[in-house]
């Protein structure tokens, strides 16, 4: 068993998981999901989504890896329900579908980083130009599919884990730091306001909604990424504080980051918040611009902490997602770890080439599929972002709640949580996960599942 590898302690454990969970999702997906449904009103949701739905999502991952000690598809047979394991294959699929775009954005960040270390601002102004620019980006793609590869191939401990312990807090003071210079910006607190002020008119059965998806793909869940982290937890470790660790750490960077971006908007369109988008264009082209208004030294200083910023929220989460695939040859394939690294790496860096190809080089890629009720086609990488990441993850949760709760069954799992945290039995926090895993996670990820088909793909409304 211990050739599979495990980590050294708790804090090795956390700052992993965590990492997976701090991604780009936190920087450009929830400042701006925040502040378009409802601000505080927004942010109080997914507080709530994080700890009563996505929290014990997270802690059934993790016993059932850390009591099998197997990866995401072998956890199954090891509990004797060898049919279960298509629920493993189902999250590899979605985990290598997921890797496939994830890195191509990655190699964005990347890319810029490069370039305002040099302190060429100009690359804003010609962001579809850059994404154009295929034999770059693939180059770009490339490279950092090759350090992910080259920290898994090192192993959970000397690999993941330490790299983890290296890149998490470094974030962290790049985070505070560029929060702290963003307040000093003119105009931060109209930023501020923007960011929180709370608006329950915004707030609808759809902002639950969005809430929800937003925090099932931050916190890693639903694809078996937490359950093959938890195959390396050691037995006396208490599983339930870790895993509150875990959110509350991708909790605190994602209400953070809002703290970095806001001010910075404001500070650019001098106190207007009238139309402000979030997503790619904002990131790769608007804040170019605006750091190159701080002089050059600043500028490129910022500018280049802030995407090295990204690149390490993205390695921590890509690193996750290639060790899900990787496991599984390891312990089901029999392969040598090597050779399951390299391999993987290489055919998900294939898959990803597409995705290079769907920001305006290949008609074909760029203008995918139509669907959802809309009158322009998706391309390929949102295509595969919304099968992926919004409809996998939520089925996937739903389907390991379930089977937690009545293949597996709770008392099961309550045994292997008990292991770590002795005066489990008994306690509230029993009860708590007994009820949400039972009943309230699998029906309501289920109800969202179903809400996805219809409004993502059907372009159906119901509220
Ligand atoms: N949580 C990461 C983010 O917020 C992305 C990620 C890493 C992920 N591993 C995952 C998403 C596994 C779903 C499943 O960017």
């Amino acid at each position: 068993m211990s050739s599979r590898g495990t980590f050294s302690n708790k804090f090795g454990f956390i700052m992993a998981a965590a990492g997976s969970a701090v991604g780009l999702g936190n920087i450009w997906g929830f400042p701006f999901k925040a502040a378009n449904g409802g601000g505080a009103a927004f942010l109080f949701i997914y507080i709530l989504c994080c700890f009563i739905l996505c929290f014990p999502v997270m802690i059934t991952e993790i016993s059932i890896g850390r009591n099998t000690t197997k990866n995401a598809i072998g956890a199954f047979p090891k509990l004797g329900f060898p049919k279960w394991r298509f629920v493993g294959f189902i999250g590899v699929f979605c985990g290598v579908m997921i890797l496939s775009f994830y890195n191509v954005v990655a190699s964005w960040a990347f890319g810029y980083f490069l370039n305002l270390s040099i302190g060429n601002f100009e690359i804003g102004n010609h962001f579809a130009d850059f994404t154009k620019d295929i034999y770059t980006i693939i180059i770009y793609a490339f490279i950092f599919m090759f350090i992910t590869g080259f920290i898994i191939s090192k192993g959970v401990t000397k690999g993941i884990e330490q790299a983890s312990k290296i890149m998490m807090p470094t974030l962290f003071a790049i985070l505070i730091g560029l929060v702290l210079y963003s307040l000093t910006l003119p105009n931060a607190v109209i930023g501020v306001s923007y960011y929180l002020i709370p608006d329950f008119s915004e707030v609808s059965i759809s902002t639950i909604y969005i809430a929800l998806g937003q925090a099932f793909f931050s916190l890693s869940l639903g694809m078996g990424m937490q359950l093959t982290y938890g195959s390396y937890v050691n037995k006396a470790d208490n599983i339930v504080s870790s895993a509150m660790w875990i959110t509350l750490t991708d909790l605190s960077v994602a209400f953070l980051a809002g703290f970095m971006m806001f001010p910075i908007i404001a500070y650019m369109n001098n106190g207007d918040m009238s139309n402000v988008t979030g997503g790619p264009g904002l990131i790769f082209v608007t804040l170019p611009g605006v750091f190159e208004t701080l002089g050059t030294v600043t500028g490129s200083i910022v500018g280049s902490l802030f995407f090295l910023l990204l690149c390490f929220a993205a390695l921590t989460s890509t690193i996750s997602l290639l060790e899900v695939p990787v496991a599984w040859c390891v312990d089901e394939l029999k392969m040598n770890r090597s050779i399951a690294t390299w391999g993987t790496a290489l055919i998900i860096f294939i898959l990803g080439i597409p995705c290079v190809l769907a920001n305006g080089y290949s008609d074909f890629w760029t203008n995918f599929i139509t669907y959802g009720g809309k009158e322009t086609p998706t391309d390929y990488l949102s295509f595969v972002n919304d099968f992926a990441s919004e409809l996998l993850l939520p089925l996937g949760g739903t389907i390991m709640t379930f089977f937690a709760a009545y293949i597996w069954k709770t008392k099961n799992m309550n045994e292997e949580i008990c292991l770590g945290y002795p005066n489990y039995k008994g306690s509230f926090v029993e009860l708590f996960l007994n009820f949400t895993v039972k009943y309230f996670c699998p029906v309501i990820l289920f109800i969202i599942f179903i809400f996805t088909i219809l409004n993502k793909f059907f372009g159906i409304t119901i509220f």
